[in-house]
């Protein structure tokens, strides 16, 4: 802003702007996102900018298009009774996904459009705006849901949700090697909730996860 001071200079003053909110900067973040990927079916983030805990899908599908909120499909439903059986309610944790576009292609046979699974390419491409979006959010605990979401935060793309799943990673293991996790809060890797759909046996697993995860949301005063 300028002022004039008595001798009649114009001084510069500090802006009486209130300070941008994490909310501003998150939508700063996605104008940049759908500029890049204009061409796409995108969803944004969704939920509490003070969250502590936020949740990171693999990237949206149909569903979510259309009503342009992560995990509003049938994943997602599953992704609730999960988070009910440890009394974490999605009003108050924030939902992403690590690729915001539908990751789609076409049938040959039908000639419809189908999901296909994310390329390295893609998460890697991807993965600026997810540690941006970590970044603005500032949450305590950051609980991937599948092999993609694992991948775009640690950077690296070979570690396997089989291998990591149930274990906390420490925000401190990254330091100094981008291969490894380089975001500022502890990572807790889960399956994704729609593999438990297609895979029946997976959700004995699931739940001890989520008790240990309980058990971390305890220790961090979230639950
Ligand atoms: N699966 C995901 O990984 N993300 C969504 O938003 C929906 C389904």
């Amino acid at each position: 802003m300028t002022m004039r001071s008595e001798d009649g200079r114009a001084t510069e003053t500090a802006s009486l702007k209130a300070p941008e909110t994490k909310a501003d900067r998150l939508m700063a973040l996605y104008n940049m996102y759908l500029d890049e990927y204009r061409d796409r079916e995108t969803v944004m983030g969704f939920g509490n900018a003070d969250a502590s805990v936020i949740l990171i899908g693999e990237a949206p599908g149909r569903d979510e298009v259309k009503l342009s909120k992560p995990f509003s499909g049938a994943a997602g439903k599953k992704l609730d009774k999960f988070l009910d059986t440890i009394g974490l309610d999605r009003d108050t944790v924030f939902i992403t996904n690590a690729i915001k576009y539908r990751l789609s292609c076409v049938s040959p046979e039908s000639g419809r459009k189908k999901n296909r699974p994310a390329e390295s390419r893609e998460i890697e491409a991807n993965r600026k705006y997810l540690i941006k979006e970590i970044d603005i959010i500032k949450p305590l605990i950051t609980v991937t849901l599948g092999n993609v979401p694992l991948r775009a935060v640690t950077g690296n793309m070979k570690i396997t949700i089989g291998e990591a799943h149930g274990k906390i990673f420490s925000s401190s293991d990254g330091e100094g090697d981008r291969n490894k996790v380089c975001i500022l809060s502890d990572v807790f890797p889960l399956y994704h909730p729609a593999g438990v759909i297609y895979n029946q046996s997976l959700e004995k697993v699931y739940l001890e996860d989520l008790e240990i995860l309980k058990k971390i949301l305890a220790l961090k005063n979230i639950l």
